[in-house]
């Protein structure tokens, strides 16, 4: 019989995963919407550690996307203001809303050190991994 592993262990799986199995993937993990306050609070995550532990809604790459409910696709970091650095060799960033009940509840992040590295099939790839993710939350 296999252990069952908490949520949070299995999204760790999953950004461990992601980072190690996608060469331009260099920094992955989750933010989820913080209680009922309008602001993200980091979930599991691979990479470099971050100080951004809570965006509020609205700030950076994550909050905007807290409030558009979209995809963003960020080629260059350096041509975006409203954009939170966490490391200086990150070129490039996606962030993808995780729905549940049609509810924009979290996203997946991800950064890049390669510029302009997300293509149509990073989208359709990492939005079939949020609709995955959002059935084991
Ligand atoms: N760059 C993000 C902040 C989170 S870090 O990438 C981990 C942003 O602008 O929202």
């Amino acid at each position: 019989q296999q252990t069952e592993l908490s949520v949070d262990n299995r999204l760790l799986a999953i950004c461990a995963l992601l980072e190690k199995e996608i060469s331009y993937y260099n920094w992955v993990g989750f933010y989820f919407k913080n209680g009922d306050k309008s602001e993200l609070k980091l979930g599991p995550y691979v990479g470099e550690p971050t100080s951004h532990t809570i965006i509020p809604f609205g700030k950076g790459i994550c909050g905007q996307v807290a409030i558009s409910n979209q995809n963003f696709v960020v080629p260059d970091v350096s041509a975006q203001d409203n954009y939170i650095a966490c490391s200086l060799t990150v070129k490039a960033e996606i962030v993808v809303p995780i729905f549940v009940n049609n509810q924009n509840i979290g996203q997946i992040d991800i950064d890049s050190n390669t510029p302009d590295p997300f293509t149509d099939m990073d989208e359709r790839f990492l939005e079939f991994v949020c609709k995955k993710v959002a059935t084991i939350l």
